[in-house]
């Protein structure tokens, strides 16, 4: 290399020279990113041409069919006029295929499928790859393991447990109502459960219900909740880095460190418990091991036990899954309750009945409350918890009607849209708990809230028992009266909200 080609005169010509080169690159790559973006999108209109939808803007897709917190409705409205499945366009190239029928869902139950990465990804900076987050061969470990941490013979002493949390929030009420005040009750509720889920999963002894931690968790996973929804529907937030640097992205951090703080403390207590050699002999006289405690003594297939990252994701994904969809499954059956008089008081004078005075209630008489029942899995069809799930399609799929999708599609589960199909159910908008009589039939997956096959929920019957407990010690205590000027609605997060709270006028009963 000759000195003359670094002289200061051939400088700025090399640079621009450089420079000129570098946009070209530049603007090559970009046409060729979108050349490749367009050919996806040509590629996913030809593949869904047996599924028509709402026509849509080639970028915004459909963002202007949904209206903020609209997005129930207006599922439920395609849902009539676009039979079994409707395709909705996110963005450009962004869409997934939304399912509202029986048989389709049986399908996809049926499968394998991972969870949706693009969805599901979001919620791993907070509850890591625990069993919700897990896939394939790693998934089917953790699901043999914690299985038997929802054996019955585990889950029968839990109901005392229930009870009690449940009489501390009770009492609550009572104190606020002389105020005579509508209540909101989605708050106290969710201080509730997330009590009896630290008490039974983890053997976790304190007065949840007054601290002022578990406030603050219950506040953060709030926010989780909402900050995951509308992360998932902005095409400028699915990078990471991106987003971390956004006013949403720091809110979300904040609050998982939140609601880990919170898990932390809950995992060091035990670990520190278990140093102490008397408390493991306790513990393993005891004849049965709690959820934690599985997670601490299990063995993987390899021998090892599990990691620090796997044990605290198990813990935040229980901690998780384990308060906030019972706490949404209890306020919006009392509010069902509360807005249908006639079948509360079938339901109190059947818990009257069976419970006396309601001092306590036995793992037995849990399944003697027929009527009660019936309005819980109905308040669950119309106010379904988890609203959807969704999977990634790992092969094609052709469903019974003949109509088919290739490998890579996204498909959301809508249990919400399902759970108000009038194809499905006549009526859709009717609480009606005659659809669960005894006699009732009904498509085998016409009704999941709790979803099916192999992923369904690990703690329904834990749930079902949260819920029949809080019902029925509830409506012994009280009457419960909607809020004429406050009718809760409906909103999707992960987990079924109200925009504007759950308020009920409470009577104590004589
Ligand atoms: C009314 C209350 C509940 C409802 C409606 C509900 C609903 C669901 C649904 C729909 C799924 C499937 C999620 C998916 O496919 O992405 C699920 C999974 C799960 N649920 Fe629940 N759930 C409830 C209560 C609970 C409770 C109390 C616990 C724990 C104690 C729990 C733990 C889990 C876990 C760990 C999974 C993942 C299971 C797996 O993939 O193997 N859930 N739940
Ligand atoms: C996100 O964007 C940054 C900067 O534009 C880039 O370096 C990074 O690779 C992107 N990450 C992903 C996962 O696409
Ligand atoms: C629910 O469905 C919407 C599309 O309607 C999708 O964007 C979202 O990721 C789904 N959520 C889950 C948890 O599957």
């Amino acid at each position: 290399m000759s000195i003359a080609a670094l002289s200061p005169t051939s400088f700025p010509g090399s640079i621009s020279g450089l420079l000129q080169v570098a946009s070209l690159l530049g603007l090559l790559l970009l046409l060729l990113k979108a050349v490749q973006l367009y050919l996806h999108r040509q590629w996913l209109l030809k593949a869904l041409q047996q599924f028509p939808c709402p026509p849509s803007h080639w970028f915004f897709g459909h963002k202007h069919e949904f209206q903020i917190d609209q997005e129930l409705e207006k599922l439920v409205k395609w849902a009539k006029e676009f039979p079994s499945a409707c395709p909705r366009w996110l963005w450009g190239t962004k869409v997934v295929i939304v399912l509202y029928d029986p048989d389709y869902m049986k399908v996809i139950l049926g499968r394998s499928d991972p969870k949706a990465h693009s969805t599901y990804r979001l919620l791993s900076p907070w509850i890591g790859y625990g069993l919700l987050l897990l896939n394939g061969q790693t998934w089917f470990q953790h699901r043999r393991t914690l299985t038997p941490a929802f054996h019955y013979d585990i889950l029968k002493p839990y109901v005392a447990v229930m009870v009690n949390s449940v009489r501390v929030m009770l009492d609550k009420w009572e104190q606020l109502i002389s105020q005579d005040s509508p209540l909101e009750i989605f708050q106290s509720v969710s201080l509730m459960t997330l009590d009896s889920i630290m008490k039974c999963a983890f053997s976790h002894q304190s007065g949840t219900q007054f601290d002022k931690n578990s406030h603050s968790y219950i506040q953060a996973i709030g926010d989780l909740n909402s900050l995951t929804f509308t992360r998932v529907r902005n095409i400028f937030h699915q990078n990471d880095t991106i987003y971390s640097l956004s006013s949403n992205g720091r809110l979300f951090k904040q609050a998982c460190k939140l609601a880990h703080e919170h898990t932390d403390q809950v995992i060091k207590q035990r670990k520190s418990q278990l140093q102490d050699e008397n408390e493991l002999e306790k513990i393993k006289r005891k004849r049965h091991l709690d959820f934690l405690d599985i997670l601490l003594f299990a063995r993987m297939a390899d021998g090892k036990s599990l990691s620090n990252k796997d044990l605290r994701a198990e813990v935040d994904t229980f901690m998780f899954e384990g308060h906030d969809t019972t706490a949404s499954g209890i306020s919006w059956t009392l509010y069902a309750l509360a807005a249908h008089p006639e079948h509360q008081q079938k339901c109190r004078e059947e818990v009257q009945s069976l419970l006396g005075d309601g001092s306590s209630i036995t793992w037995e008489q849990l399944d003697q409350m027929p009527y009660t029942t019936m309005c819980i899995k109905e308040a669950l069809r119309l106010y379904p918890p988890v609203p959807n799930v969704s999977r990634d399609l790992s092969k094609p799929v052709t469903f019974p009607d003949g109509r088919s999708l290739p490998k890579g599609i996204t498909v959301s589960l809508s249990i919400y849209t399902l759970h108000h199909n009038p194809k499905v159910w006549p009526n859709p908008e009717v609480y009606d708990p005659s659809r669960f009589a005894p006699d009732a039939t009904r498509h085998s997956h016409a009704f999941l809230p709790f979803s099916g096959g192999s992923r369904n929920c690990i703690g329904k019957q834990f749930a079902m028992n949260e819920l029949k407990v809080a019902v029925a010690l509830t409506l012994l205590r009280f009457e419960l009266l909607p809020d004429p000027m406050r009718i809760p609605q409906p909103v999707a997060r992960l987990v079924l909200k109200s925009k504007n709270g759950i308020y009920l006028r409470l009577r104590k009963l004589k």
